[in-house]
């Protein structure tokens, strides 16, 4: 028998659940996918609870919202544990590992602001490549910033 009692939240009908987001990071996922809970979406958030794979973990459930696979890409970069679980009729329809891809393009914003990426009226789309997966690592392929794992969520450009 567990100390605590299981936190219990419904099954969904149709939507996404974000499952295995390392404790405490399910905010930073929900910004960076621009969902600010004013569209409307029923939404779930379920943080720090006890997984038997991780500890603790959060977990995102939104009814009636498919990720698109550049969402899939971000929500690795600040979550790389997460399973995304895409749910149709109450069932788990497909169930997605995400993976760091090798290089982001036009999701980050280099903090650098005389970087070419930045330069203003040019659209020039930021990319970063992927040097260390653990700790997170990126470098912008224009100037050679080296963006760091933390700085991730402040730097994604639809940022809410
Ligand atoms: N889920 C949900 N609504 C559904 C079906 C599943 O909210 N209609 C949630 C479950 O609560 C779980 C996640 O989606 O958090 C994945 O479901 P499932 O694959 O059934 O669970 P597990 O086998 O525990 O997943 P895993 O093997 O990825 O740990
Ligand atoms: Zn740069």
């Amino acid at each position: 028998m567990s100390a605590e009692p299981t936190l219990v939240v419904s099954k969904i009908r149709s939507g996404t659940v974000i499952d295995h987001i390392p404790a405490g990071k399910a905010l930073d996922i929900l910004r960076i996918l621009g969902i600010t809970g004013r569209e409307g979406l029923r939404i779930a958030i379920i943080m720090n609870v006890e997984s038997k794979k991780m500890g603790r973990k959060d977990i995102i459930k939104i009814e009636g919202k498919r990720l698109s696979p550049q969402d899939l890409d971000i929500i690795a970069l600040v979550a790389p544990t997460a399973t995304v679980n895409i749910i149709e009729d109450f069932k788990v329809i497909e169930k997605h590992k995400v993976s760091i891809p090798n290089e982001i393009v036009g999701i980050l914003v280099c903090p650098n602001p005389t970087c070419m990426s930045n330069k203003k009226g040019e659209p020039i789309k930021s990319r970063f490549r992927v040097i260390s997966r653990d700790p997170l690592r990126l470098q912008c392929e224009y100037c050679g910033t080296i963006v760091s794992g933390e700085e991730v969520p402040k730097l994604v450009t639809r940022q809410i």
